[in-house]
């Protein structure tokens, strides 16, 4: 959308960096002007604009690149927050709310007026969540408005993990970026449909499926109609790195003598005589889940011509980390 005046604002905005750090009064101060913040959160790095302005908004699309059907997640402070955002509530919507917010999960649930057509793309719904980072719930705390807050790397890319992430993709583009650390889950909320009587994930994430299903039972699982509700599918390349990648189960079994040249991200061992990044040594998923997309930026930008992943166990935290692989790898012809 508007790619023209997107290009003309990077170009204008280029030659000026974007201050980076701890402090929440810059961030303050450019959010309640209508302007763009990089935000930390358990998750990944979030780019925030005022929920309920629609320039603001608008600029996130632009600086990301990002597709005007996609719609982005609302983040606020509390449960009560939550609700002034959106009206009617399910059983299961206030039972995950109040199990697991702050965290990575991801509520969608029918929208209020106070929510501009331009976060929801226009749908009756919208995401929203209360991320479980210190500096960030301050900075909610501190602001009289939600907000509105996707992935901070151009769309399609490599989700940011750190504030140095974001100075990489975004720097000059954007007002501030508050630097919070490393994040600790370092993938994407969970995202579960509450808008009607049945319970539905569509985007697994950094919450797991066997926790969601404790707290309320057997939920059914869609991961078609999260990112670009109304065009399923088509966002199944994405989470991508420049360089091609392919995805094995297994980098022992499957072994091809080819793979000298690329470099490979294994699960918890680099077979002999090939190079590249293990997601967890110790066969821990909370830990290869913080370093995944740390480990595949550095892939990206390292020798070697082509990526091979391995997945890695379908449970838990694993899943949402093979989602991330699969999407990575579609589209790929290494
Ligand atoms: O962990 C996260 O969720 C991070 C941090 C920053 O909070 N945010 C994030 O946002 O991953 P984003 O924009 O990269 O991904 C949001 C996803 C998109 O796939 C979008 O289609 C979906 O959420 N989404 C947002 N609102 C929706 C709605 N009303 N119905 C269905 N899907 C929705
Ligand atoms: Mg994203």
């Amino acid at each position: 959308m508007q790619c023209g005046s997107a290009g003309q604002k990077r170009a204008n905005l280029r030659s000026v960096n974007t201050p980076v750090g701890p402090e929440l009064q810059p961030a303050i101060d450019a959010l309640r002007a209508g302007g763009l913040c990089a935000i930390p959160t358990e998750t990944v790095y979030g780019l925030a604009a005022n929920a309920l302005l629609p320039d603001a908004v608008v600029r996130i699309f632009e600086v990301k690149r990002r597709p005007a059907f996609d719609p982005l997640i609302v983040h606020v402070g509390d449960t009560a927050a939550a609700q002034r955002v959106t009206t009617s509530w399910t059983d299961a919507a206030h039972a995950l709310a109040a199990r697991f917010w702050p965290g990575p999960l991801t509520l969608v649930l029918p929208r209020s007026e106070a929510i501009p057509d331009i976060v929801t793309s226009g749908l009756a719904t919208v995401g929203v969540r209360v991320p479980a980072h210190p500096v960030t719930l301050e900075l909610l705390r501190q602001l009289d408005f939600p907000l509105a807050a996707p992935s901070a790397n151009p769309f399609g890319y490599i989700s940011p993990t750190t504030a140095q992430h974001v100075t990489d993709q975004l720097d000059g583009m954007i007002d501030y970026i508050l630097d919070g650390g490393p994040c600790q889950v370092g993938i994407e909320s969970t995202i579960v449909d509450c808008s009607g009587p049945e319970t539905t994930v569509l985007r697994l994430g950094g919450l797991s499926l066997e926790a969601i299903e404790r707290t309320i039972g057997q939920v059914s699982v869609n991961l078609h109609s999260s990112s670009r509700p109304g065009a399923p599918g088509m966002l199944t390349a994405h989470y991508a790195p420049s360089k091609p990648l392919r995805l094995v189960h297994s980098l022992i079994e499957e072994r091809s003598s080819e793979w000298q040249q690329g470099r490979v991200l294994a699960w918890q061992n680099i077979p002999e005589g090939l190079s590249g990044e293990i997601l967890s040594p110790a066969g821990d998923l909370h830990e290869a889940a913080r370093e995944l997309f740390t480990l595949l930026r550095r892939l990206d930008s390292g020798e070697g011509s082509f990526l091979i992943a391995e997945q890695v166990p379908d449970t838990g935290l694993g899943r949402a980390i093979n989602d991330r692989l699969r999407r990575a790898a579609a589209g790929s012809t290494p």
